[in-house]
């Protein structure tokens, strides 16, 4: 069959199920699955149960709600087309806490469509796209009868709290991640109209820095000028691991940090995102940081250092004249090829010990830590997707990089040389913040993408 007519199939039964699609999507997306918060376990439990429905009406898959020492993993399998490749896609139904949720123009948990765009905590992050997916697959099956490649599904729970429970399955288990291609919808592409695939994503170490310097908070005119403050002394310390040029200082935290390599700094200049329109974004006057570098080398190629918040200290109504005993920041590292998180966070603990002054006591602890990950981009089936994307969006591939981090990619990126870092969300959806949204449109376009890329890897194949 010539290649437009699968193309054409797929977007005629688009067409007639557009309502349909567009429901079950916002019946996801109304899901409160904030995996972060004990509160919305039953949500979360709600969000697997609806993704394990989705999948069994889906296709032809057997589908399995796996529990796990966390939130429960939604396996699925297809392997009924023998000698043609078969795909692991990967995605999560988890999402971020919606606050503040003074911000939001509609509910985070209410779907609501505006000027084109569907508006709910999760729809970019990671729901609409684990859906784009899952609808490409119910329209080939649909449209042909049956499915043109296998199939494997792993949707998780615990993404946004750093994926312990799938790692632990997929540990125990590894026979559920052997594909000849691994697609990870979680990220987004640089610009609308310009599709792209991340060829590298940071790790992240989490930690708590707290100092105490007094048995308990004293009177600061009777002790003040002798006695030792927590929150100044937390601040002297946090300003010794980072200067004002950027730089961390922690000793040999870049001695593994390999610069992108020339041909690949090359290729970012000439995507279309430039300093002035990502500050705006932003919403920020200036940008700050290792100045030597390109804002896109900052953000997708140099490690970070980030104070999330600081707590001690009075800071209720009115005044009170205390010196604060105690204090207490939360910070994490992200991390870039070729560091380790372990080695780079018992650099940091170190380094923070040696910063301590004497009269205070100063703990670290490292709640959690993700790899950094780069991916290779000569796979077959990263030649396939390119393929894909020239015939439906009328453009290839633009191998980028992003600043964020997905806690599993580093143990799929072990088992696999095909890992493919590709979502239909846009630079401006708003993760993590108020607003998130996802365009509607991208929907349409990913599903046809998706479902045009599992038909070439099969046909390819032949
Ligand atoms: N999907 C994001 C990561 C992401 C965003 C990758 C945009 C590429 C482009 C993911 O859900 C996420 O937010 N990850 C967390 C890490 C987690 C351990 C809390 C992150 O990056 O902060
Ligand atoms: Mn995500
Ligand atoms: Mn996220």
């Amino acid at each position: 069959m010539a290649k437009g007519d699968e193309v054409s199939k797929v977007l005629t039964h688009l067409e007639s199920k557009h309502d349909r699609i567009l429901a079950e999507l916002i019946e996801f997306a109304a899901i409160p699955s904030v995996s972060t918060d004990p509160a919305h376990a039953s949500d979360v439990d709600a969000a697997a149960r609806w993704v394990a429905d989705a999948l069994s009406s889906a296709g032809p898959f057997s589908v399995r709600t796996i529990p796990t020492t966390g939130n429960p993993v939604v396996y699925a399998e297809w392997l009924g087309a023998p000698g043609k490749p078969t795909v692991l896609v990967y995605g999560h139904y988890d999402v971020q806490p919606p606050d503040p949720i003074g911000e939001w123009i509609s509910p985070p948990f209410e779907p609501t469509v505006r000027d084109g765009n569907l508006y709910a905590r999760g729809t970019a992050d990671d729901k609409g796209q684990v859906f784009t997916v899952i609808a490409a697959l119910e329209a080939l099956k649909a449209t042909r009868g049956s499915l043109p490649v296998n199939v494997r599904y792993l949707i998780e729970g615990e993404e946004e709290t750093g994926s312990k429970g799938l790692t632990e399955l997929l540990t125990r288990e590894p026979d559920r991640t052997r594909a000849e291609a691994v697609l990870v919808t979680d990220v987004n592409i640089v610009a609308p109209g310009r599709p792209s695939v991340d060829a590298a994503l940071r790790g992240i170490i989490h930690a708590e820095i707290h100092v105490r310097t007094l048995k308990a908070d004293l009177h600061s005119g009777i002790y003040g000028g002798a006695a030792p403050n927590a929150i100044e002394t937390l601040l002297q310390l946090l300003g010794k691991l980072k200067g004002d040029d950027g730089r961390i200082r922690i000793p040999g935290f870049y001695d593994r940090v390999k610069r992108p390599a020339a041909a690949e700094l090359r290729a970012w200049r000439s995507l279309p995102v430039k300093e002035k329109g990502f500050r705006e974004e932003a919403g920020a006057k200036g940008l700050n940081g290792e100045k030597q570098f390109s804002f896109l080398e900052r953000v997708w190629s140099r490690p970070t250092l980030e104070v999330h918040g600081i707590v001690g200290g009075y800071t209720g109504a009115g005044s009170k004249t205390v010196i604060p005993a105690e204090a207490t920041a939360k910070i994490s590292l992200r991390l870039v090829p070729d560091q380790r998180a372990t080695v780079s966070a018992a650099q940091l603990v170190k380094a923070v010990k040696r910063a301590a002054p004497k009269y205070a006591d100063v703990k670290v602890s490292v709640y959690s830590m993700v790899d950094p990950a780069q991916t290779r981009l000569d796979s077959r089936a990263y030649r396939i997707l390119d393929e894909a994307f020239r015939e439906v969006w009328g453009r290839g591939i633009a191998p980028i990089r992003s600043g964020g981090s997905i806690p599993i990619v580093p143990l799929l990126q072990q088992r696999s040389e095909a890992v493919l870092l590709c979502g239909v969300g846009l630079p401006d959806d708003r993760l993590h913040a108020p607003n998130e949204k996802l365009t509607l449109d991208q929907i349409w376009k990913g599903i046809v993408l998706f479902g045009r890329f599992f038909e070439l890897l099969a046909e390819r194949d032949a």
